[in-house]
């Protein structure tokens, strides 16, 4: 018997800090400006969380939206999966903390870290559960506070990231609809260009390692560069011809939120119109893993992504770590 069925998105949602945290403020900690943040980055301003507010706290919050706008309960939820390089704990997963919150009962739950490409990582995996017939209510939440890594006496970094969460409930897809394709991909050799240095099995917390601030993200900025813009072209291209499609074809890409010059060479390389980019990094920065799952929700939340449309959302990250999907919603 022939289990498979398309795994479609049934419903988005996303939540972000109300607090912002300005290029002119950041003038105030750092030795930057607003020119050269706005001119290197495309960043104006970035939003973070409270001191007594966890990740956990606004992926909730975002799976509570992707479900209402599904019009599906809680209940009826079989796994959630959540994507994070800043749990609220290193175990128990978050996912765990979302599915008490949510009041989810029937849900299996747990994390996964492909740093920011670990939307489309938990997209990818979702889908595969709804295909194969095991699961049919999928929450894939996406979800950073990377405001409590950022190391805010290191200028180089601390201008570039922000919190938030976004979430997308999968479930079978209706006919015609549905991921096309993904593709998925890492290159451990670049694991140092972008890491957490200590708080993990290598360098466990001790007094000398919180002094030497290495629970602080690190990053080699143009290096990252360099493979960030070769990853979205290529992954781009090879979820499309997977598919039989050509860049003609995409009516939206949902890019990785890192820096408004990656995202202009990849739409300039793909020759696309601006209105067919989106674009969210000048109000929320680099939000990590969740940076595609808010642009997504709020692209289908001003109707710039509907029903029918193609939409290819596309990412990379530490690990290193890549990945394209292809949707049609
Ligand atoms: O999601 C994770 C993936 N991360 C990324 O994709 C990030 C990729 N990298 C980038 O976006 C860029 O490399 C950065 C925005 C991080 C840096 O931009 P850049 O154009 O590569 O600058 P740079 O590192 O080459 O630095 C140029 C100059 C340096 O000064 P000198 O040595 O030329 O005198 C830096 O010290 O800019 C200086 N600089 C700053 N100046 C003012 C670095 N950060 C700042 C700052 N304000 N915040």
């Amino acid at each position: 018997m022939d289990y498979r069925v398309q795994a479609g998105v049934l419903g988005t949602g996303s939540a972000l800090p109300s607090r912002v945290l300005s290029n002119s403020d950041l003038e105030r900690m750092v030795d930057t400006s607003d020119e050269w943040i706005t001119t290197r980055t495309g960043i104006k301003e970035r939003r973070i969380a409270e001191a007594n507010e966890s990740t956990s706290d606004y992926a909730t919050l975002a799976c509570q939206r992707a479900l209402e706008s599904a019009g599906v309960s809680p209940d009826e939820v079989d796994l959630i999966v959540c994507a994070t390089v800043t749990p609220d704990t290193m175990f128990p997963a978050t996912a765990s903390l979302i599915q008490h919150k949510l009041g989810a009962t029937r849900a299996a739950a747990f994390d996964l870290s492909a740093a920011c490409s670990g939307f489309i990582y938990a997209l990818s995996l979702a889908s595969a559960y709804i295909e194969s017939g095991r699961y049919t209510k999928i929450l894939v939440v996406a979800a950073d506070l990377l405001s409590r890594i950022t190391d805010y006496e290191d200028r180089s970094t601390c201008v570039l990231f922000g919190d938030g969460a976004g979430a997308v409930l999968l479930g079978p897809a209706d006919a015609q609809k549905g991921f096309l394709a993904f593709d998925l991909g890492s290159d451990g050799s670049g694991a140092e260009f972008l890491i957490q240095p200590a708080g993990g099995s290598r360098v466990p917390a001790t007094i000398e390692s919180v002094e030497s601030r290495l629970h602080f993200l690190r990053m080699s900025g143009q290096e990252t560069f360099k493979f960030a813009v070769k990853a979205m072209v290529s992954a781009t291209e090879r979820v499309l011809s997977s598919a039989g499609m050509d860049v003609s074809d995409i009516d939206l890409l949902v890019p990785h939120q890192a820096n408004i010059r990656i995202i202009e060479a990849a739409r300039r390389k793909f020759d696309l119109v601006e209105e067919k980019v989106m674009v969210t990094i000048h109000k929320y920065g680099n939000t990590s893993s969740s940076s595609m799952a808010i642009a997504l929700d709020e692209a289908v939340r001003a109707g710039r992504a509907k029903s029918g449309d193609l939409v290819v959302i596309v990412g990379f990250g530490g690990g290193l770590t890549w990945g394209a999907a292809l949707l049609r919603l």
